[in-house]
């Protein structure tokens, strides 16, 4: 099982003293955060006077780094024992350039990434006024100002470089740490807020032919502000302006062709990639075969994204098929369902080809059914209350 909602995981960087602890208290109750600090989970280690506490015990009162051996081994369990959380908040950590190595390899293993690290500056001097100011009061044995120095020697020497690993993968943000408490916190904010609004919201909507999805989905979409993206409706637009794509898809059609994967993806990449500014894609009849729910995934993790949300409409076969003979007798009659052998087919397509796929997402992520009875409004309602649970925490 993986995340279905996009996580949000932030480290924070910075010298002994630059407000780390401090700025991660606010941090983590704003967005609901799961908080790892490697500091504080040492000390615990060392309270309980366990194995890994008794080695790392001298690095720490010298003011020296604990080897990354022993860092893994606490952190790894920590995140992989909260695979659910909304997101992590690292405090001190990473501190090595290996440290850099061991969270891309974890945040792969819960299928997530590291959205960005922010870096407090504070002059050594201001650092020292701090930590001897906090030593009046911590406890902590290395609040003096011997360790703290060699703390600030370790500091430069072996965590900055980190920075550079970060500024390669353009996801580094600095933050002036001298300001205010408050005022940290708002520049700190900032730079969330921005990395959320980054974060796509999708939605695959799933359901029988006459379900409801398609009506359902246009609405949703503009109800929510997102892209409404029917692969069926992108290739009619592809035939009406006469494009290159759209006269092979014509010629398709005409001789009983189905339309190959491959300009279904070109169409879906294009309508990503043009597709500036949105908070997200609402994706309707497809994927409908599993070689599609890979070409999916596929293409939203080029976009830095992944599936936020499945939800199936469910609907009676008896009522589907009424429903979608009613329509063949109006104005809104589709060619495709204008005969009850047309009707059929198509439910039994949907049965054999993407009713695997459900399967399969629900299996992996868990879908979300739909009582697809009732009014339109009824089964609005619905949807969007499913739509709506789980991302509220980060919005
Ligand atoms: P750790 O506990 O992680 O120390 P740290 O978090 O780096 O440093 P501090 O806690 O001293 O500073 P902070 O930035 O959190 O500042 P704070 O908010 O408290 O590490 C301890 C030891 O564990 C290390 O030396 C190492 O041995 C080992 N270790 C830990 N992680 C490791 C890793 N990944 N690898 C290897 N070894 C590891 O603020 C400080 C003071 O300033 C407070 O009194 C606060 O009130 C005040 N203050 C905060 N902000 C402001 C502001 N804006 N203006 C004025 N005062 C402020
Ligand atoms: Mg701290």
């Amino acid at each position: 099982m993986y995340k279905l909602f996009v996580m949000l995981n932030i480290a924070l960087f910075g010298p002994p003293g630059a407000g780390k602890g401090t700025q991660s208290e606010f941090l983590i109750s704003k967005y609901n955060l799961f908080y790892i600090s490697t500091g504080d989970l040492l000390r615990k280690e060392i309270a309980g006077k366990t194995r890994l506490g008794m080695e790392a015990q001298s690095s720490i009162a010298s003011g020296g780094l604990v080897s990354d051996e022993i860092i893994v081994q606490i952190i790894e369990k920590t995140i992989t024992d909260n695979p659910d959380s909304n997101g992590f908040l690292f405090d001190g950590f990473p501190r090595t350039y290996i440290q850099a190595y061991i969270l891309e390899g974890l945040m792969l293993k819960l299928n997530t990434s590291l959205n960005c690290l922010i870096s407090l500056t504070v002059p050594e001097e201001e650092s020292v006024t701090r930590l001897l100011n906090r030593g009046k009061t911590s406890g902590r044995s290395d609040d003096n100002e011997t360790v703290i120095r060699n703390r600030l020697k370790e500091y430069n020497e072996k965590t900055l470089p980190v920075l550079q690993f970060y500024r390669d993968k353009g996801i580094f943000e600095e933050v002036n740490g001298i300001d205010s408490i408050e005022n940290v916190n708002l520049s700190i904010t900032e730079i969330i807020q921005r990395e959320l609004s980054k974060s796509l919201f999708n939605i695959v909507l799933f359901g029988y032919p006459g379900s409801g999805r398609g009506s359902q989905g246009k609405a949703l979409a503009k109800e929510f502000g997102l892209e409404y993206v029917a692969t069926g409706a992108m290739l009619g637009e592809e035939i009406a302006s006469h494009s290159e794509t759209g006269r092979k898809i014509t010629e398709l059609y005409e001789n009983g062709q189905l339309v190959p994967d491959e300009i279904v993806v070109q169409l879906i990449e294009k309508k990503l990639a043009d597709s500036k500014g949105v908070k997200g894609f609402i994706f309707k009849g497809f994927p409908r075969t599993l070689v599609q729910s890979y070409i999916l995934d596929g293409l939203l993790k080029k976009y830095g994204s992944s599936i936020s949300k499945i939800i199936e409409i469910e609907v009676p076969t008896l009522e589907l098929i009424s429903r979608l003979d009613e329509r063949s007798k109006t104005t809104h009659c589709m060619p495709y369902d204008n005969s009850t052998a047309k009707i059929v087919k198509r439910l039994q397509e949907h049965e054999t080809k993407t009713v695997p796929v459900i399967e399969k997402y629900n299996q992996l992520h868990g879908v979300i059914k739909i009582n697809g009875q009732g009014t339109f409004g009824e089964v609005f309602m619905r949807i969007s209350a499913a739509m709506e649970s789980g991302v509220k925490n980060l919005r």
